[in-house]
C-alpha cells in the first residue's frame, strides 16, 4: 500500500495557527526540511492578510534555518524547547518575543509523554526508507535520531518528509528504544557497552495518522563551524595532558573510558588532540553528537566505537558514511537523545563529560546559556545532562572573550546552568583547575592561578581579599562587578572595586 503523496506547500496549508509541531532530527541534521520552508513563507503571507499565525516547535535540540530562523524572522513562533543556536531566533527571544524553554535535551522525551506541552498536534518525520505498511509503517531515519519515536508515537497528525538526499543504508546505524512508562513498565535501559544495540532499527508510525508522505531531495543544511585556532588547539591539548595524568594516576582505568564532547570547534580540537596523544589508548565515545574529527577518528581506528544521536557532520563527511556503510555500522550507533543523553546510561559507563562554558566563576559554577545576566545566547543543550552525571565533568573555556574585554573566570557567574557541585575540571588556554576534592578557597586558588587569563588575576584575588569571610567568601555588593563594569565602561580589566564597597 502507497500512503497519499504531497507537496511541501499541501503539507504546510494543512498546519493551523496555534499548532504545536514536533520534529524528527538533533542539530540542524536528520531535521526535516521540505514542510518549513513552505510553511515561513505562509506564516508571511497570512499576517499580511491579518490573520494570527504562530506555532509552538518541539525538536529533539537546534534545528534549521527554515525551521527557526525564517519562522522567528516571520513573528511566528509561540513556543520553543528545547535548544537553540539560530541567530534569528536569538534575536527575537532577546526582545521577549518567544516564550522559550530551554530544558535539557535528555528530558525532552519524557516532558512530551507526560504532556508538558499539551497535545502535539504534529510530527514531521525525516526518512531514508519506508516501508508503507496497512496497519504499521516502519519509517527508517536519516542522520539522527533526536525525538522521533516519542514524537511520531504521541502526535495527532504525522508528516513524513522522505528526503532521497539520504542513502537507505542509514538505517544500519540506528538503534530506535523508547523506555517504558516511569514508575511501573521501566525496565532499566540494557546498555552496557558503548555499541549495544537494544532497540528496533525503524521508528513504528499508526498509517493511520498519516496524512501524506512528501519526496524531496534536500542535502543537509549543515552547520560550519569555527577553524580551529591556536586558542582552541592548546585547551584540546591541556584536556588532553589531564586526561593522560589521570590515567598515570590510577583514576582513568588503563582502557580509558568513554568520551563526550559537546558541539563546535573546541569539542573537535580536543577529539584531535586525544587522538594524537600517543598515550591515551584508542577509546571510544558516548556523545550526543559526532562531529567531522570523531567520523575520521573512527575510520582510523582511534575512536573503536561510538554512539550518539546525530551525525552533525557536512555533507561531504556524511557522504564519507554512507559509502562506507559495511565499516561504520560496526563502529556508529545512531541512538534517540533521551537514551544518548541518559544519566542511567551515561553514569553506568562512566563517560567523562566535557563541554564549553561561556564563563566560570571562581569557586566553579558555570554559565553556558546567558550573556551579562539576561541575554540567552543559544541553551544548556545536553551539557548538564552529561556533566551532572559523567564520571568527570570537564568544561573548557577561552579564559577572556572580546579582545580581553571579557573574563570568563569572573568573581561570580551572572547565570549559573552547571553548579560547582557538578564541575570537576576547568580547562583554559592558560591551564587546568582540577576542583575535584576541595573546598571553595583551594577552588578559587586553582581556578584564578592555573585558568583566569594573567590580565585578570590581580583583581580576582583583591576580589578574594575584600569577600565577606565565609565557608564562601562572597561581596555581595561586588558579585557582579565585572560584568556591571563591561556594560558601563567596555571593558571589566577597569574594574574598581572601590566603586562598589563605597
Ligand atoms: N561574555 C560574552 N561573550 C562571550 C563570552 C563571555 N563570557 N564568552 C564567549 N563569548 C562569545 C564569543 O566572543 C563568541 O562571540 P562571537 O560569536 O561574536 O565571536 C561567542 O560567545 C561564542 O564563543 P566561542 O568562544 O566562539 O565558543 P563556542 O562557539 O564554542 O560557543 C558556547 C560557546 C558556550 C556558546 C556553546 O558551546 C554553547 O552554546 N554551549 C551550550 C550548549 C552545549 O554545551 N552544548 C553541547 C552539548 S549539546
Amino acid at each position: 500500500m502507497a500512503y497519499t503523496r504531497i507537496t511541501a506547500a499541501e503539507a504546510a496549508a494543512l498546519i493551523k495557527d496555534n499548532a504545536y509541531i514536533g520534529l524528527g532530527g538533533f542539530t540542524p541534521n536528520g531535521v526535516p526540511k521540505a514542510v518549513f520552508r513552505e510553511l515561513s513563507k505562509r506564516a508571511i503571507s497570512e499576517h499580511e492578510a491579518g490573520r494570527p499565525f504562530q506555532v509552538g516547535i518541539l525538536t529533539g535540540a537546534s534545528s534549521l534555518q527554515s525551521v527557526e530562523g525564517d519562522m522567528a524572522n516571520a513573528h511566528a513562533i509561540k513556543f520553543r524547547a528545547p535548544f537553540s543556536t539560530n541567530k534569528d531566533f536569538r534575536t527575537h527571544t532577546n526582545l521577549g518575543e518567544i516564550d522559550y524553554e530551554d530544558t535539557h535535551l535528555g528530558h525532552m522525551a519524557e516532558r512530551l509523554r507526560h504532556g508538558f506541552y499539551g497535545e502535539i498536534d504534529w510530527a514531521i518525520i525525516e526518512v531514508s526508507d519506508l516501508e508503507e505498511g496497512e496497519n504499521l509503517c516502519k519509517a527508517y531515519l536519516t542522520s539522527a535520531g533526536g525525538i522521533a519515536v516519542t514524537i511520531a508515537r504521541l502526535a495527532k497528525r504525522v508528516i513524513i518528509e522522505y528526503n532521497h538526499f539520504h542513502n537507505p543504508s542509514a538505517k544500519l546505524l540506528h538503534d530506535c528504544y523508547e523506555p517504558g512508562e516511569c514508575g511501573f513498565a521501566r525496565q532499566p535501559i540494557p546498555i552496557i557497552h558503548v555499541g549495544d544495540k537494544v532497540g528496533k532499527n525503524y521508528i513504528e508510525i499508526d498509517p493511520h495518522k498519516i496524512v501524506g508522505v512528501v519526496e524531496c531531495n534536500i542535502p543537509e543544511e549543515a552547520r560550519s563551524f569555527k577553524a580551529m585556532t591556536a586558542e582552541t588547539q592548546q585547551m584540546g591539548y591541556n584536556v588532553a595532558e589531564f586526561l593522560v595524568k589521570d590515567m598515570n594516576e590510577g583514576r582513568i582505568p588503563p582502557q580509558f573510558l568513554p568520551l563526550q564532547s559537546g558541539v563546535g570547534a573546541t569539542g573537535n580540537a580536543v577529539l584531535q588532540a586525544l587522538g594524537q596523544n600517543p598515550h591515551i589508548p584508542h577509546f571510544e565515545v558516548y556523545s550526543e553528537v559526532v562531529q567531522d574529527a570523531a567520523i575520521d577518528l573512527i575510520q582510523k581506528g582511534i575512536i573503536t566505537n561510538a554512539s550518539a544521536t546525530a551525525m552533525t557532520v557536512t555533507n561531504e563527511t556524511l557522504k564519507t558514511v554512507y559509502d562506507n556503510m559495511r565499516f561504520f555500522k560496526q563502529h556508529l550507533v545512531i541512538r534517540q537523545s533521551e537514551i544518548a543523553n541518559s544519566p542511567e546510561v551515561i553514569r553506568r559507563l562512566g563517560v567523562i563529560a566535557l563541554n564549553t562554558a561561556i564563563e566560570c566563576d571562581m569557586y566553579g559554577n558555570e554559565n553556558s546559556s546567558h550573556i551579562c545576566g539576561s541575554k540567552l545566547m543559544n541553551g544548556i543543550g545536553g551539557s548538564c545532562d552529561y556533566e551532572r552525571n559523567g564520571y568527570i565533568s570537564i568544561f573548557t573555556t577561552a579564559s577572556t572573550a572580546k579582545d580581553g574585554k571579557i573574563s570568563a573566570i569572573v568573581p561570580m557567574c551572572s547565570h549559573v546552568d552547571s553548579t560547582e557541585h557538578d564541575v570537576d575540571v576547568i580547562v583554559t588556554e592558560q591551564g587546568v583547575a582540577d576542583l575535584r576534592g576541595k573546598g571553595p578557597m583551594r577552588r578559587a586558588k586553582e581556578i584564578i592561578e592555573n585558568c583566569a587569563h594573567p590580565d585578570y588575576r590581580p583583581l580576582l584575588r583583591e576580589y578574594l581579599r575584600i569577600a565577606e569571610k565565609g565557608h564562601e567568601p562572597q561581596s555581595m555588593r561586588a558579585a557582579l562587578s565585572f560584568h556591571d563594569t563591561f556594560m558601563k565602561k567596555g571593558d571589566m580589566r577597569l574594574t574598581d572595586f572601590g566603586d562598589y564597597l563605597k
